[in-house]
């Protein structure tokens, strides 16, 4: 009897080791499950006229901080830090009422124009030439939004003249006599923005849309066949709006012709529900999915169709700074603070992205400093706002593969949303290093979620790191001075083998870095 109860005691000792805790939650990682590659450009970024967003945040002319090209360089070193592959510009609203022609050529000629978008004035001190050395010297991708509201198809098609024409023309000329030898060869070119919101300078009815972005992308790929487009997709998803009617006619007839649909998402915790703000993960998933299934639909029956995937080209959490009567004043900034709750929700973005990385191949935080951003600046310096952090680990999985992970997790129930789990995840695999990217939201406010974590191909080796960003306050922030309390924490896990257990703290978000044995 004694020796029965030994060899069941024996038997059961390395399970109790491994669940201190009774697993609730568990993920399955296989490296063969693969959605597709996480491209580099998801890890984009924007900078729109608007606020301080240019002028006293990249741009600031005089300041100490700034180097000879007025580019102050601590914004510089945090855009790095942050692991930006692409800048978004100059708008966002803003461009549908802009001249590009205002913003290059000697500065003092250079007119200040009342500003349609947001009621400041521009002083235009911060052109095409400014923005494109700024995203060599930054080293990201430039991508340039057209004017599509109160523009027209030759403004857009001499842009790509001045920026992209090698042959001795006329606005070739412009860019050399400005100082710019070489084509700048900018790839990107957004074909307006939100052109279906009542609020765009030079709002159009999606066949007014249509007509004229395939007439802009026809003139602009006359000038470079090279190019790649971006359709402006809906951005209204209020009720009543069709917007999945929009993407559909914009998809039927610009499929031939462009390379992305555009997708925007500002959310926000207006009703101060944790759990509820963080199942916007359904809507995202949603919106790429309906958006995935619209590509196929206007692409079924044609022989070889142009590939197109989706440019989540604004996202953020934005509700708080929100003026109604700021126009009137130009004073309009968008200057948000953001807490440690919304650092989380930069995991959910990043994760919705990642599970679509078969279609999401383009996607840019809107936007890169002082407006909704995660670096805030006055005079003297900058700090970092605590959404800085997750977008700059998640970057380091640009290039991986995304994998197709078996989750099953506690869950509740969010409103409208349904049933949601509570882990919301990712994963992504670098074949090079051997390691897997596990990012775990535990978007519980109460539950931290013991989980069995089972790796299917190959074994774990044992050397393995948790990245994890938490905060008893979910409304803790940073300001000048003080931007160290709400930051990730690092630390070595056992997981080896097979598998292991790892709990998931209430409102947490986790990286778990894997490596595979060779
Ligand atoms: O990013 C702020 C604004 O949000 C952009 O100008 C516009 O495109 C969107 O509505």
């Amino acid at each position: 009897m004694r020796n029965m109860r030994n060899l069941l005691l024996a038997t059961l000792a390395p399970l109790a080791v491994g669940f201190a805790q009774a697993p609730a939650a568990r993920i399955k990682i296989d490296t063969d499950r693969a959605i597709g590659e996480v491209h580099p450009l998801v890890f984009g970024n924007f900078a729109e006229h608007l606020g301080r967003c240019i002028y006293g945040g990249l741009y600031e002319e005089g300041s100490r901080l700034s180097d000879a090209d007025g580019f102050r360089k601590d914004v510089m070193e945090a855009i790095k830090g942050l692991g930006v592959t692409m800048l978004r510009w100059p708008g966002g609203n803003f461009v549908s009422g802009y001249n590009w022609k205002d913003g290059i050529g000697p500065r003092q000629l250079r007119p200040v124009r009342p500003e349609g978008a947001w009621g400041a004035l521009e002083p235009n001190t911060f052109g095409t030439d400014e923005f494109l050395k700024y995203a060599e010297r930054a080293g990201v991708e430039p991508y340039v939004c057209i004017n599509a509201g109160l523009g027209t198809v030759e403004e857009a098609r001499q842009w790509v003249e001045y920026t992209n024409e090698a042959r001795d023309t006329y606005w070739a000329q412009q860019r050399r006599k400005n100082g710019r030898d070489k084509p700048y060869g900018v790839k990107y070119w957004g074909l307006g923005n939100e052109i279906d919101g009542p609020w765009q300078l030079g709002h159009k009815n999606v066949e007014d849309y249509t007509k004229f972005a395939l007439e802009a992308a026809k003139a602009m790929r006359r000038v470079d066949g090279s190019i790649k487009l971006i359709a402006s997709g809906s951005s209204n998803f209020r009720p009543g709006w069709d917007w999945i009617g929009w993407n559909r006619t914009v998809l039927e007839k610009l499929r031939n012709d462009i390379d992305y649909i555009s997708l925007h998402t500002y959310i926000g915790n207006r009703s101060n529900n944790f759990e509820e703000f963080l199942a916007v993960s359904a809507d995202i998933d949603h919106r790429i999915e309906v958006v995935a299934g619209l590509i196929k639909a206007a692409q079924s029956g044609l022989p070889n169709p142009r590939p197109i995937t989706i440019a989540y080209d604004e996202w953020n959490v934005w509700y708080r700074a929100r003026g109604s009567s700021e126009f009137a004043t130009g004073s309009t900034r968008l200057e948000e603070i953001y807490n440690y709750e919304d650092a989380l929700a930069m995991g959910m973005f990043f994760n919705s992205f990642i599970r679509h990385a078969n279609i999401v191949k383009m996607a840019n935080l809107a936007q890169i400093v002082n407006v909704i951003a995660p670096i805030f600046t006055n005079k003297e310096g900058l700090f970092l706002q605590p959404i800085y952090f997750p977008i700059a680990e998640y970057a380091k999985q640009r290039g991986n593969t995304a994998l197709d992970l078996w989750v099953s997790s506690p869950t509740y129930r969010a409103g409208q949303r349904g049933t949601l789990p509570y882990l919301d995840t990712s994963a992504t695999y670098d074949p090079k290093s051997r390691t897997v990217f596990l990012n775990v939201l535990n978007r519980s406010e109460k539950m931290d979620i013991a989980t069995r974590i089972d790796n299917v191909e190959g074994r774990l080796s044992g050397d393995a790191e948790a990245w994890e960003m938490n905060h008893a306050d979910l409304k803790a922030v940073h300001t000048f001075g003080d931007d160290r309390k709400v930051r990730p924490a690092t630390r070595k896990v056992s997981s080896g083998g097979q598998g292991f257990s790892y709990t998931f703290p209430k409102h947490s978000l986790t990286i778990l870095k894997l490596k595979l044995e060779s």
